[in-house]
């Protein structure tokens, strides 16, 4: 079983996440920008986070290197040739400058856009970009539904870790926080069912769920009812003035990096039909 696909998406994923939610974060939610310097948790997380957006493109063009067995010399003709190619290099363009940007203080306007461009370079290389009946929907659902991910759970994470230092997030942050994750989460469900019409829509119930892309669909669907089913809680409790739960929001945390662990697994398999 190849694991080294999904774990370079998974790592994919994770950096992207944290480059949109911390994007989003300081521009949307500006009370979040009160703290004079972040936490030491945060900061680590976000040096990871920039580092895994530099390696997560070189691997996954190592890893076409290979599948392909293509020589060295023979790298330009792929990334200028074929349409994975061409789905790469604003991929990786826009992840070195995702991690340039992220562990700097005052970019963060820069930050928020250069992580669109990631969002919407990061439809260029899966299923949504060999969707030829309905491209450019494919791409707007990829697209949105990876900044709600970011903005949501990656928001969600550095709110976390920013409880880990001594300045724990106040109730007002929390608010601030509770706005942008009350707009992202239904963008993540909608957008997530377009995604889902592209890919499966055109095959019947018994083959959907007989492929393993169905399967791990399920799963994947089936876990993220449950992160939001949390996050409403929690989002209960903090429109009553109080923070939430850090034991939730850990639970929260960590049932969502199970849900990016199926989708980089899912993504990596051939939906029915195809
Ligand atoms: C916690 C909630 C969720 C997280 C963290 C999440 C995460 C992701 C990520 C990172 C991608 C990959 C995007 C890319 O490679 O460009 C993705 C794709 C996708 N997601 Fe989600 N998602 C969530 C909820 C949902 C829901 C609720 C649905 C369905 C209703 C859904 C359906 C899909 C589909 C169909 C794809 C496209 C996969 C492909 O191209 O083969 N997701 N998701």
């Amino acid at each position: 079983m190849d694991v080294a696909a999904p774990l370079i998406r998974l790592l994919l994923y994770g950096g992207a996440a944290l480059a949109i939610g911390r994007g989003t974060l300081t521009v949307f939610a500006r009370e979040v920008n009160d703290a004079p310097t972040d936490p030491r948790a945060v900061r680590v997380s976000l040096w990871l986070a920039a580092l895994a957006l530099v390696v997560a493109p070189l691997a996954l063009l190592l890893l076409q290197q290979q599948a392909l067995e293509l020589t060295m010399a023979e790298l330009p003709g792929l990334l200028r040739d074929t349409t994975w190619g061409r789905g790469w290099v604003p991929l990786a363009m826009s992840c070195v400058l995702s991690a340039i940007l992220l562990p700097m203080p005052r970019t963060r306007s820069w930050l928020l856009l250069a992580a669109l461009g990631l969002a919407v370079a990061m439809g260029g290389l899966g299923h949504a970009a060999a969707d030829d009946q309905w491209p450019f929907a494919s791409r707007v659902f990829d697209a949105l539904h990876v900044v709600g991910v970011g903005a949501w759970i990656g928001g969600l994470v550095l709110m976390l870790l920013a409880g880990a230092g001594d300045a724990v997030p106040s109730a007002t942050v929390w608010r601030a926080f509770s706005r942008t994750a009350t707009v992202m989460a239904p963008v993540v469900l909608l957008s997530g069912v377009g995604s889902t019409w592209r890919r499966v829509g055109g095959s019947a119930p018994m083959a959907i769920l007989a492929s393993d892309y169905g399967k791990l669909l399920l799963l994947k669907v089936a876990l993220a009812m449950a992160v939001m089913a949390m996050g409403f809680t929690q989002r209960r409790r903090i429109a009553a003035g109080q923070t939430p739960s850090r034991t939730v929001v850990l639970r929260e945390v960590l049932l969502a990096a199970v849900v990016l662990g199926a989708t980089a697994w899912m993504t990596g398999t051939e939906p029915p039909g195809e």
